[in-house]
């Protein structure tokens, strides 16, 4: 659903079945929008005329922003919507909402549900010239952020196939584990390993191709690439850990543990990050940390997806 015709992205939904051709190209445009010399002047008026809206209808810092900034960056007319202050509150369907902001003249909706799935459902129903990118749906994906993690692994590492890369903490409740694993998978990564608590390890995950771990000291031995994740307590049905405490002893990424991963192997945190339940304050903001790089990359991986499903429409393709 999220390709046209011709195999051009028309919806960002899921990094899921995506072709590494089409995955390279967000990273390449993504880089070119990185590299331009002075941002203040990137203003690329790719989206100009255009009116994004945001539909957040879960918290968010960095993603929000992120996708405000790109899309004023390319000179389209951004609307957030505070969707705790409309008429979803007051009972309106979400389908109602969607045919209202249409006929205000919507191109692209960028939504953040708690529900999986509410993105594709939106994508599906929407009008067929509007475009919906996801910006994290419930347990299921975070595509843009997955790839401006991958942006962030290119520009430190090159090569993804030699990469040994262990992602650490809650995957259960993680869209962003999910759309990681996809993406590396996609883009050839030598090794991806899984490190958690047996309760927070999804049942059948290593179908997707990854191998798992119990024991943190075990599983980051010599990678190159650290991604650590945030305990995702407001999608846990019930107590899966003992407590905070046991866990950060067990699992948080201490010095002394980063030291059993490659000399220079990079630490990621998608964010928010919590200090000293994940992650040790020393190791967030050390030399090996690159998780203010990703925010940064956040701009131009949402500028690059946006120019391109706009670029779809431009060429009268509505498939
Ligand atoms: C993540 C999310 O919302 O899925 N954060 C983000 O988008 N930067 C991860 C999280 O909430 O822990």
């Amino acid at each position: 659903m999220q390709l046209t015709a011709d195999g051009k992205l028309k919806h960002f939904l899921t990094v899921e079945g995506l072709p590494p051709l089409l995955l390279e190209e967000i990273l390449d445009r993504a880089q070119q929008f990185v590299s331009l010399p002075n941002k203040a002047q990137v203003q690329a008026p790719l989206l100009r005329g255009k009116t994004v809206m945001n539909l957040f209808f879960e918290n968010s810092t960095r993603t929000r922003t992120t996708f405000e900034l790109a899309a004023k960056r390319l000179s389209a007319d951004l609307i957030n919507l505070d969707i705790r202050n409309s008429a979803t509150t007051k009972g309106e369907s979400l389908l109602d909402t969607i045919r209202n902001l249409e006929a205000m003249g919507c191109d692209m909706f960028v939504v953040r549900h708690p529900s999986s799935g509410a993105a594709n459902f939106i994508a599906r129903y929407c009008a067929p010239h509007i475009s919906v990118l996801n910006a994290g749906d419930g347990k299921h994906a975070h595509p843009t952020q997955a790839m401006l993690d991958m942006l962030t692994i290119r520009q430190q590492k090159g090569d993804f196939t030699p990469l040994k890369i262990a992602i650490v903490g809650d995957i259960k409740h993680s869209r962003v584990a999910r759309s990681q694993i996809h993406a590396l998978t996609t883009l050839c990564a030598g090794e991806i390993r899984l490190i958690a608590p047996k309760t927070l390890i999804p049942e059948g995950i290593e179908k997707m191709g990854v191998s798992l771990y119990t024991e943190i000291e075990e599983g980051i031995k010599d990678v190159d690439v650290v991604i650590m994740l945030r305990l995702q307590h407001e999608r846990m049905k019930s107590a899966l850990l003992p407590s905070v405490r046991e866990y950060y002893a067990r699992y948080g990424l201490t010095e002394e543990r980063l030291k059993l991963a490659k000399p220079d192997a990079i630490v990621m945190h998608p964010g928010p990050v919590n200090r000293g339940v994940e992650i040790d304050s020393h190791v967030a903001d050390g030399p090996q940390s690159v998780i203010l790089q990703q925010v940064t990359n956040g701009i131009a991986v949402r500028m690059a997806v946006m120019s391109m499903v706009i670029g779809t429409r431009a060429q009268g393709d509505d498939a």
